[in-house]
């Protein structure tokens, strides 16, 4: 059964009540449990972790490296920044999905700038918390190809 480590960043862990007209009213609880939920009936297995700190972040990819088929990746405002995961993401070999919440390309041109794009497979964005849904879906297909 194909495993996915789902990896949330810096601040997600206040999803729920950070700025809710941009992220929802969803929880980072209410989302594991829609993964988890929809692992069972897709047949893939996941990990969900959260940190709001950059190195964290840094060993659950490292850790991932042979024991998980793919990342999916909500790196947060680390994503505009840190070429460290960007290193990361490319040292493990691993497909990687970088996923947003909100449309990232409609918001602040500081949010366009992506060093994690580079090393994924792919982008889903703007979704809010279906977004971890399709993104599940999306590493299904490919790491099934
Ligand atoms: C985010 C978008 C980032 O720009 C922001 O810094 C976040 C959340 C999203 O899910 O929409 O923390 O990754």
């Amino acid at each position: 059964m194909p495993s996915f480590l789902i990896l949330n960043g810096p601040n997600l862990n206040l999803l729920g009540t950070r700025q809710p007209e941009v992220y929802g009213r969803t929880t980072l609880a209410d989302i594991e449990r829609m993964c988890t939920d929809h692992a069972v009936k897709i047949g893939v297995s996941v990990t969900f972790a959260q940190s709001n700190h950059e190195g964290v972040m840094i060993d659950h990819i490292h850790a991932a490296r042979g024991v998980h088929d793919g990342i999916i990746l909500n790196a947060g405002a680390y994503t505009h920044t840190s070429i460290a995961l960007m290193d990361a993401i490319a040292s493990v070999e691993l497909p990687a999905i970088e996923l947003h919440l909100s449309n990232v390309h409609a918001r602040e041109e500081f949010r366009h700038k992506s060093y994690i794009s580079k090393v994924c497979v792919g982008i889903i964005c703007g979704f809010g918390a279906y977004g971890y849904v399709l993104s599940m879906d999306a590493m299904k297909v490919r790491v099934s190809d």
